[in-house]
């Protein structure tokens, strides 16, 4: 079989990436030139400090990509691009820079959603078995996503408010954590008991939606209380109460959409499926759904990365999308 080799690009928020996979499914190079720094010390990330980086970083990934996976413009069969949801100035970078190589070396151009490519970054490790749902959990996104066959995606529950990246990313700077506050607050976690008992909005409603603001505020409310009655409160008892309201909800809600949409299979994917306590739980609870087997995305590539857009691009290719020279951004992009 002649080798499919998609050259593909991310750049929607604060990686840029450019990746190299050969048949939609192996990883011949992933470029990921993380920012996370420059945005530390604003907290959070800046969308025009997002935006310098990604034109400075673009080129270079391209060179290294390429470089790495042994290949030259004039193997590729394809380019993919992420071009919403996400950053507008940052997604323009990756957007304008696969038109040009698509331009300038004759490949078609295959526009890929940002959170389709989270979900198909299980198909780096093995094929996703349809039908399957997706629990994308991300610094912008909470989702839980149908899929009865491949090139279709179903939103059957969302958050109605912050995602659950952002929640810890802003509960984590209460804790004196930078950003990203996921992984440290996931640590601590581990380290202490769910002794407050924070609330689980949303978790008897019946629907498969999400809401995490009144846990971000709770949270908030006991520190800042506490600190002005100079109350010392434990920090891994903190975490770990936090984490576990996190965890109840999202395995949940997710275990009720199991039942209602029965599924060969369940990834977990985005920054957040990143997180210890959530995959330990949902091994634990899937085993009970003897039909339905779990994909967790692996630790390396549950954050943004290119190589995913690549798996995605790869199947959306196949399946017939095709962009031109005209592909915009689109920052609030849907299924
Ligand atoms: O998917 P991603 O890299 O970017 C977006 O598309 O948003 O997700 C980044 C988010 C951040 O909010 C970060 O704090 C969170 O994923 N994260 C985690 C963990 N690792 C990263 N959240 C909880 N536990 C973790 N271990
Ligand atoms: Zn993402």
């Amino acid at each position: 079989m002649a080798r499919d080799l998609v050259l593909s690009f991310e750049t929607s928020c604060d990686e840029t990436s450019v990746a190299v996979i050969e048949n939609g499914n192996k990883i011949l190079s992933n470029i990921v030139a993380t920012q996370i720094k420059s945005h530390q010390r604003f907290g959070g990330v800046v969308p025009e400090v997002a935006s310098r980086h990604h034109i400075e970083q673009i080129t270079g990934c391209i060179e290294d990509a390429l470089r790495d996976a042994d290949v030259t413009y004039d193997d590729l069969t394809s380019v993919a691009v992420t071009y919403g949801p996400g950053l507008v100035g940052a997604l323009l970078i990756g957007v304008t820079a696969a038109k040009a190589v698509a331009w300038a070396h004759n490949l078609p151009l295959v526009p890929v959603n940002h959170l389709a490519g989270h979900i198909y970054a299980a198909r780096l490790v093995e094929p996703i078995e349809f039908p399957a749902m997706a629990l994308v959990v991300s610094g912008g996104h909470t989702e839980l996503v149908y899929m009865p066959e491949e090139d279709k995606f179903e939103i059957i529950g969302e958050t109605r408010d912050d995602a659950a990246g952002e929640a810890y990313d802003k509960i984590g700077r209460v804790l004196g954590i930078n950003y990203p506050a996921g992984k440290p607050v996931d640590e601590l976690a581990h380290q202490g008991k769910d002794t407050f008992k924070f609330p689980r909005a949303m978790d008897s409603d019946d629907n498969f939606d999400f809401s995490f603001s009144g846990l971000k505020s709770a949270f908030i409310n006991t520190v800042h209380h506490a600190d002005q009655i100079h109350e010392e409160l434990s920090r891994e008892d903190l975490a770990a109460s936090f984490q576990q309201a996190v965890v109840d909800v999202l395995a949940d809600k997710t275990q009720r959409a199991l039942k209602e949409f029965p599924v060969k299979q369940l990834i977990l994917a985005g920054g957040v499926a990143a997180n210890k306590g959530l995959r330990e739980r949902l091994t634990k609870e899937i085993a009970s759904f003897k039909d339905t087997k779990l994909e967790l995305v692996p630790l390396s590539l549950c954050g943004d990365n290119a190589a995913m857009i690549g798996a995605a691009g790869e199947m959306l290719y196949r399946h017939g999308a095709r962009a031109d020279a005209t592909l915009n951004a689109d920052p609030g992009l849907e299924f």
